[in-house]
């Protein structure tokens, strides 16, 4: 698997990155690791598809966006949109720690995913608007050149599943996601076979993405990123598609017009795409 970043370069920043972006219970897990775990649970979490889920990766992953913000974003009026964020609540942890003056928005369909992420950001200091409707639908309640930045944290597939699962009439809005995941594998299963994927996602996909646009401000940037879950390759996921999901995903956003795609150093281009309106 291609590295999803430099261990050498993140395993010093651990401990601090601890102190930054964890709350006093996190931290006192994080404590209780010994120098020889912290190392193997990061290079596991850097160098496989993943398969645990412990602090650390909370440690990197808030560590990694806080990084990205602050490169992207410099001023306090922060307002960003994340796109199918289920209920991982990595980017509202860091913005209520890097941004605490900012507004988040999230366009999430899923029911239960909506009511858990509500529940993890509740005690936040920071601005959280769930909207519960399709992202393609988010101008409607937005407006036009309202954010500065819509992120995309490990939903590129999800939108794709999503968008596969309408097509053939699965729901996935009131459905339990995990419950419902063997299905869209097997959907997924079905496209690569028959060499159908693009045919039937990509459009949509581009669509979902030139109405985003539209609530982005000029120069504003969408930020997308992807990993590998071990489980999703266990129940069938086609491997090739979820490691190349970024590659794939970077020739179809280039028929788009009214944006660029941009690079930011350190970021591997296998695993983030950046595109900037214009
Ligand atoms: C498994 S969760 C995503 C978790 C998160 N992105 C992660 O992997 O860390 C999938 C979520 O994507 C949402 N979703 C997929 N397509 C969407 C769309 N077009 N608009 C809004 N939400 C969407 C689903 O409703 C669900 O809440």
């Amino acid at each position: 698997m291609i590295p999803l970043d430099s261990f050498e370069r993140w395993l010093p920043l651990m401990p601090e990155s601890a102190q930054l972006y964890l709350n006093e219970t996190e931290i006192e897990a994080f404590r209780l690791l010994t120098e020889n775990e912290i190392e193997t649970q990061l290079k596991e979490l850097l160098e496989k598809p993943i398969a645990n889920f412990t602090i650390i990766n909370d440690v990197y992953f808030r560590a990694r966006w806080a990084e990205l913000l602050k490169k992207l974003y410099l001023d306090d009026n922060l307002k960003l949109l994340e796109v199918a964020t289920g209920d991982a609540d990595m980017i509202p942890q860091v913005m209520a720690r890097t941004h605490p003056d900012a507004h988040y928005f999230t366009a999430n369909m899923n029911k239960a995913l909506n009511k858990s992420l509500l529940n993890k950001t509740k005690d936040l200091p920071l601005e959280v608007e769930i909207i519960e409707d399709d992202a393609a639908s988010v101008e409607n309640h937005l407006g036009p050149e309202v954010v500065g930045i819509i992120a995309f944290q490990h939903a590129i597939n999800d939108v794709i599943q999503a968008i596969l699962c309408e097509r053939v009439g699965v729901d996935t809005i009131y459905s339990d996601w995990m419950e419902t995941l063997p299905k869209m594998i097997k959907i997924l299963q079905q496209e690569i076979t028959q060499s159908t994927l693009e045919e039937h996602a990509k459009g949509p996909f581009l669509g979902l993405i030139s109405t985003l646009l539209r609530t982005l401000r000029k120069d504003g940037i969408i930020a997308m990123n992807h990993y590998m879950f071990q489980l999703d390759l266990d129940w069938g996921y086609p491997p090739e598609l979820f490691e190349t999901m970024v590659p794939m995903t970077r020739g179809w956003l280039q028929e788009l017009k009214g944006c660029k795609e941009i690079y930011i150093d350190g970021f591997n281009t296998n695993w983030w795409i950046f595109l900037q309106k214009i």
